[in-house]
């Protein structure tokens, strides 16, 4: 049984669910009072106007306080207002908001957050480019990726999201409604399967399990390395620049590491690696976008790290890197930089002082309160708690992410479990 989309959607807002009445409700102002005048194209989960945030919960203008399980859809990494981040943009604040990066090539917080990449990034990425969006930074590397090769083709993969501008949205494909009357895209951008068991034609070819009878299929774990490929993901790709794109034409694959919008899926083992050796074989670049799952969420930095060894030629970040001040960028090989003049990118808000603060304050404190490790603790609880509330909803196929802040607590865990699993039995009743 799948819940309708409308109870799907209540079990989502569950996660919203006000865990207490800190006040009585009051009133404050309401959506109602500004819907008309919001786009309505930009999807609403619910009806809460936001008022204020800390650490792991946000109170809503009606007095209720949420525990927030989305934080801005992976952004608020150290949770809502940390006194770190906070201090860091007050104190850039009163000092310089904009340093426009033509007119000044680098300013004090962008020299601190330099100093701070040289010691995240894969080591061969030694030249970042800063903009302001996650979609913006995957425009940024297909731009590089063509100009440094001559060649005009990218490879992306079938359930990924990278953004929502033009060049972005062409290797999107993790839902129609992204790209849905926007057309026609930029051309030179395709699609390959995504090596995910589920929905493996390959593997359900061959008599293996394919489209809805595989299990649960666990995301980076203790079996991760026990997961085995049918290798028809890799072979479709070969196919694809024998049929498609040949390698002469493909400037790079684009592919997030472990997939976010598309479901939360990790690659089988070996698959980056392999990506590693066709890229290297034909001259391709391989970009990793770590938008969503990069900046420590998975317990390493880059979520990359925890699949494989192999290395990009460009790793895009966003979201979670400035601890929701809009910043984003990327890390690429020098070389790739070589042939380009100077004025070919660039942007006016590109590596802003504000941004720059926000970002450096956001790698101190994951250093410091080691946010690698609790991730690390606080995603095995999470996915032990999942799956055991899964067996209790052995018919409920649907998919919710949860992305709670890096230092969420043990217990706010548990609670957000607790609050989960009673929407979901509100769901499940309501449709049966
Ligand atoms: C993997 C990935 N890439 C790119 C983007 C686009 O980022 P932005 O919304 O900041 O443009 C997103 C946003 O969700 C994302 O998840």
């Amino acid at each position: 049984m799948k819940p309708s989309a409308e109870a799907g959607l209540r079990a989502t807002r569950g996660l919203y669910r006000s865990l207490h009445t800190t006040t009585a409700p009051r009133a404050g102002p309401t959506l109602d009072s500004v819907l008309e005048n919001l786009s309505p194209a930009v999807s609403k989960f619910g009806d809460l106007v936001a008022d204020y945030g800390k650490g792991s919960y946000v109170w809503s203008t009606d007095g209720r306080k949420h525990l927030d399980m989305a934080t801005g859809i992976g952004v608020l990494s150290t949770g809502h207002c940390h006194p770190r981040v906070v201090a860091a943009i007050q104190e850039q604040a009163g000092r310089m908001i904009m340093a426009q990066q033509n007119i000044f090539p680098a300013s004090r917080p962008m020299v601190d957050l330099v100093e701070r990449f040289r010691d995240i990034m894969p080591p061969s990425l030694t030249q970042y480019l800063f903009v302001s969006s996650g979609s913006e930074a995957v425009d940024n590397a297909i731009k590089i990726a063509r100009s440094a090769t001559g060649r005009q083709n990218v490879i992306a993969f079938d359930g990924a999201f990278h953004g929502r501008t033009y060049g972005a949205m062409a290797a999107t494909t993790s839902k129609t409604v992204y790209r849905q009357t926007f057309g026609p895209l930029p051309s030179g951008v395709l699609a390959a399967p995504y090596p995910y068991c589920l929905h493996c034609k390959a593997r359900a070819a061959a008599g293996g399990l394919g489209y809805g009878l595989a299990p649960n299929v666990p995301g980076v774990g203790a079996d991760y390395a026990g997961r085995a490929c049918c290798g028809g993901p890799l072979e479709a790709l070969e196919w694809m620049l024998k049929m498609h794109s040949a390698p002469a034409d493909t400037a790079a694959i684009l592919i997030e590491p472990i997939l976010g919008e598309g479901g939360f899926l990790t690659p089988p083992p070996g698959f980056l690696d392999a990506l590693r050796v066709l890229c290297d074989r034909h001259g391709i670049l391989l970009i990793f976008d770590e938008v969503q799952a990069g900046m420590a969420r998975t317990g390493t930095w880059w979520s990359h790290q925890q699949l494989s060894a192999a290395q990009p030629d460009m790793l895009l970040f966003a979201k979670g890197i400035a601890s929701g001040f809009p910043f984003a960028g990327l890390a690429a090989r020098p070389q790739l930089f070589q042939a380009m003049s100077p004025g070919m990118l660039g942007g006016t808000y590109g590596g802003s002082t504000l941004g720059c603060a926000a970002a450096a304050a956001t790698i101190d404190v994951i250093r410091e309160e080691d946010l690698l490790g609790n991730a690390t603790a606080r995603g095995a609880q999470l996915m032990r708690g999942l799956l055991d509330v899964a067996s209790r909803f052995p018919a409920v196929v649907d998919t919710i992410r949860f992305l709670p802040p890096l230092n969420v607590s043990e217990e706010e865990i548990d609670a957000a479990l607790s609050i989960f699993e009673d929407s979901l039995a509100e769901a499940v009743r309501d449709c049966t």
